[in-house]
């Protein structure tokens, strides 16, 4: 026989609901009078809930169920509390303070004490429980994104983070994320963990090759729960790990899709989950702006510098003795600190650097900067100044903040005796490697004044000046390459 509920007072929706998903049949009066004049006495139910909305001499005029197997409950603010002392109260929830969450967990608590199919019940519960729970997960999840996000503006860095927190999020044990090339419509492996780097850093992957074509057409994720069912289409990277399963997800933006992030296993052995999956879309759709974002300020970063190089190019390329000096000091510099191992980072700053250490020549007058023969000490004050000026110029552009201070140093002598006498290790490495690639290319180009000098006898020249002008270890490398490039004679 079905159970019957009585509920005398004015039930709110959410309660009305949660006595529908009970099953019991229940019925309401909104009145202790109502339900005494219109409830047949000889009926049998099983709860009687009373609200406490009811007014004092409502609850003052009931009397109980009446019937010894009632159970009952009251909502109720707390001075009623002594109207019930003397019923069959269940539980007393004081409304008048209480959250309605809290009177609905504790309902939900006595209805399953008190129900049959209890079972059912619970295990709905536990259903809206986790549902519940992965919301909040999902927001406390967004907070976090964001906030991590928020922070970074270069891209390189905004990619590694966003790799970081995919797999801190799913307990993923490696992936990469894929960044679109503008040109060519094809990804690149930008940010990896837990791979092979010589494998993948910086490998190219064709859009339209396997998995790759599905996300990219139809601008969806993947998820895959065996090796074989990925490799049914095609390997993505050219050394694939060996997985048990794989996250494949668009970062899309109103232009299209800029990256692909990939994920391969979770750290304990076992395969992403869908849950895993839903927390990867969710990352992927955050952090979709701030990689538009980033690239946008890449793009203008880069016009900015492309302006100044041709700046400083143009200025080089006024005067036929110095055509050129820029970028092939840049490139010796570049080569330098890759064989003293200085980190990623830096060698790209030299990049930038070695192209506009001399930009503040542009604020010496024609007559001091190509003038034919030995300059005057007068002159040679003025012509030294390029360094500050250029690191003035430089200091306005935000993004080469980390230059200004290696272009103000690039005269700098080892031993202290330079322009601003710094010493050692005071003066950047990477002004230490522009001065010694900046002083081979002078000595080995034509001047005005004398013929440039063979490869041999310019060696020659920074050899007798290591340790004085020049830092010794940075000659040391850089004779070596040339050396090795051009012969030991
Ligand atoms: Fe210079």
């Amino acid at each position: 026989m079905e159970k019957k509920l009585i509920y005398i007072g004015s039930p709110e929706r959410s309660i009305i609901k949660k006595l529908k998903e009970t099953k019991y049949q229940f019925i309401v009066f909104h009145t202790v009078k109502e339900f005494a004049d219109r409830y047949d006495k000889n009926e049998e139910f099983n709860i009687i809930i009373i609200d406490a909305s009811l007014s004092q001499d409502e609850l003052y005029a009931f009397e109980g169920g009446g019937n010894k197997s009632t159970v009952i409950l009251a909502i109720s603010p707390e001075e009623s509390i002594q109207e019930f002392l003397y019923s069959p109260v269940a539980d007393v929830i004081f409304d008048d303070y209480t959250p309605s969450s809290i009177i609905e967990k504790k309902l939900d608590r006595f209805l399953i004490e008190n129900m049959d199919h209890k079972r059912d019940y619970l295990d709905k519960l536990e259903e809206l429980e986790k549902e519940k729970e992965e919301k909040v997960y999902q927001l406390e999840l967004i907070k976090d994104i964001n906030l991590i996000l928020g922070k970074v503006l270069q891209l390189d860095e905004l990619l590694s983070a966003i790799l970081k927190l995919a797999l801190d999020f799913t307990e993923g044990k490696s992936g990469a994320i894929l960044m679109l090339e503008e040109q060519s419509g094809n990804y690149q492996v930008k940010s990896f963990h837990g791979l092979d780097g010589e494998g993948v850093s910086g490998v190219r992957i064709p859009k339209d090759k396997g998995v790759m074509s599905t996300i990219t057409q139809n601008n969806i994720g993947q998820i895959f729960h065996s090796k074989q069912e990925v490799f049914h289409w095609e390997p993505i990277l050219p050394i694939e790990p060996d997985f048990k399963s794989f996250i494949a997800y668009p970062i899309s933006s109103s232009n299209g899709i800029p990256a692909i992030i990939l994920l391969y296993d979770k750290l304990n052995g076992s395969g992403f989950s869908r849950n895993d999956y839903e927390i990867v879309k969710l990352i992927s759709r955050q952090a979709a702006g701030s990689v538009e974002n980033a690239r946008l300020y890449e793009s203008i970063k880069m016009n900015y510098y492309n302006t100044v190089r041709a700046l400083a190019i143009a200025l080089e390329a006024s005067d036929p003795y110095t055509r050129g000096h820029s970028e092939r000091v840049s490139s010796y510099a570049i080569i330098i600190a890759h064989s003293m191992g200085l980190p990623q980072d830096e060698i790209h700053e030299i990049e930038y650097y070695a192209i506009l250490h001399d930009i503040g020549k542009i604020a010496i007058p024609g007559e001091i900067l190509h003038k034919e023969g030995a300059l005057t000490e007068s002159e040679y004050e003025i012509m030294m100044t390029h360094s500050q000026i250029g690191a003035d110029i430089i200091a306005s552009i935000g993004f080469l903040q980390k230059v200004t201070s290696l272009i103000r140093y690039h005269h700098e002598h080892w031993d202290g005796n330079g322009y601003y006498h710094l010493k050692h290790e005071q003066i950047p490495v990477q002004a230490r490697i522009v001065a010694v690639a900046d002083a081979y290319d002078a000595m080995v180009s034509d001047r005005p004044y004398r013929k440039a000098m063979t490869s041999k006898e310019a060696i020659i020249e920074l050899k007798k000046h290591s340790g004085t002008q020049f830092d010794p270890d940075v000659v040391k490398v850089f004779v070596q390459i040339l050396e090795r490039f051009y012969g030991q004679n």
